[in-house]
């Protein structure tokens, strides 16, 4: 059986924050981080609630938030008790948010208590993690990086808007851009692709294709920034429909233990599972041929997309290895068992299009060490 689906109404377009203005908010607690707030793009937000509105703001979110945050902003947002709940931010925020609504409602079904519905509105500020149409919430935990997926997370409006992207500094455009692009991707090859996904994660690649690199050189031009931004959208219905893949996997751990950016980890692996997913081949050629890649030497559809992937990369200054991040191979090469489990573990893992055993694996994370 398959389904497809996409429950929060989507507001974008440069007008987009007047969509709160229509709400009767009476209690609003804001869930974001210490940059969104030092650079003034809360109070974006701010201007459209009426000022009978009692606000509270939770700005303690870092990035790849941990269960200890969530604990915190949950307490918080409980005995605040407001009627709306605004996460404002990368995926970080607005993952945060979802795990406060999804811990509140354990909590209460465990102790037998109703639980207050809160309306949940999601702005991302970074293209992006699309988690503003998503079920997923992945959190980190000591080492580990979990992904919870719960239909109760998804928000009740997203609303997106250029205007956030303004003040993104390139290096962050590139990690999370890089996202995008490896979402549609692992959606496009999954197991679980379909007729209603497809189009969806094409058309987001294409997005990307056209937008990022001009995106990253001029963060001031807004066409690129809503393009890039309605493509980080649009990758997230997609795989949220469908799955992400072991690339996915393999990030969350690697990112957790060596503490690189998600989408920067993202970036990192990408050519390396590409060329591994064998059982996609025809996918990855499709797809060279959508994006109109062209290829001076004789390569395959599917070695094309990847030495473009590869260029795109260079041009953003995203390294090409772990090794070229500065990890040591002793410390790596220890962390290879936990690293395993965990990506056998990971809930992406089952979407991939080609299955690993434990042998392939330590032979794929040392190609993504060394490089090639
Ligand atoms: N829920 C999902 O479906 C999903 C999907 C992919 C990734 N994730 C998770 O999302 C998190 C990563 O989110 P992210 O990549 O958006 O980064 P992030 O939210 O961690 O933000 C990265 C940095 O960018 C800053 N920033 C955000 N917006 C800015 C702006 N407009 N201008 C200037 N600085 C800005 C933040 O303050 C932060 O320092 C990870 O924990 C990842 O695992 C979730
Ligand atoms: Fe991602």
């Amino acid at each position: 059986m398959s389904s497809f689906y996409i429950k929060p109404k989507i507001e974008f377009g440069e007008n987009s924050l007047n969509v709160i203005r229509e709400h009767n908010i009476k209690k609003c607690f804001i869930v974001t981080d210490k940059s969104i707030v030092d650079l003034k793009l809360i109070n974006k937000v701010l201007n459209v609630l009426a000022s009978e509105v009692k606000v509270e703001i939770f700005s303690k979110v870092t990035p790849n938030p941990t269960i200890e945050i969530i604990e915190e902003g949950m307490k918080e947002m409980i005995s605040f008790d407001p009627d709306y709940v605004i996460a404002i931010g990368g995926g970080s925020p607005i993952d945060a948010c979802k795990g406060m609504l999804y811990f509140e409602k354990k909590i209460a079904e465990e102790i037998g208590e109703p639980h207050p519905k809160r309306y949940f509105i999601a702005i991302p500020t970074t293209s992006g993690t699309g988690s503003e149409v998503t079920s997923y919430s992945v959190i980190s935990a000591g080492k580990r990086k979990i992904a919870l997926a719960n239909d109760e997370m998804l928000p009740n409006l997203a609303i997106l808007n250029p205007s956030f992207m303004e003040t993104l500094p390139p290096h962050i455009i590139a990690d999370t851009g890089m996202d995008v692009l490896t979402h549609a991707m692992e959606s496009f090859v999954s197991k679980e692709r379909s007729v209603f996904t497809n189009p969806i994660a094409l058309e987001s690649m294409k997005l990307i294709n056209e937008n990022l690199l001009e995106h990253y050189k001029n963060p001031k031009e807004i066409k690129y920034r809503e393009n890039v931004q309605n493509a980080s959208c649009m990758a997230g219905i997609a795989f949220n429909n469908s799955s992400l893949g072991i690339n996915h996997s393999i990030a969350h751990i690697v990112g957790a233990i060596f503490k690189l950016s998600h989408g920067r980890a993202n970036a990192i692996v990408m050519p390396y599972i590409i060329d591994e997913n064998t059982n996609a081949d025809k996918y990855y050629s499709l797809i060279a041929q959508e994006l109109k890649i062209k290829s001076s030497l004789q390569l395959s559809g599917k070695e094309a997309l990847i030495e473009h992937i590869k260029n795109m990369k260079k041009t953003m200054q995203i390294p090409t290895s772990l090794k070229d991040v500065g990890i040591k191979l002793e410390v790596f090469k220890n962390e290879i068992p936990t690293m395993i489990s965990e990506i056998k573990k990971d809930i992406c893992t089952s979407g991939n299009p080609n299955k690993f055993d434990d042998e392939k694996l330590i032979r794929i994370l040392l190609r993504i060490y060394f490089g090639d």
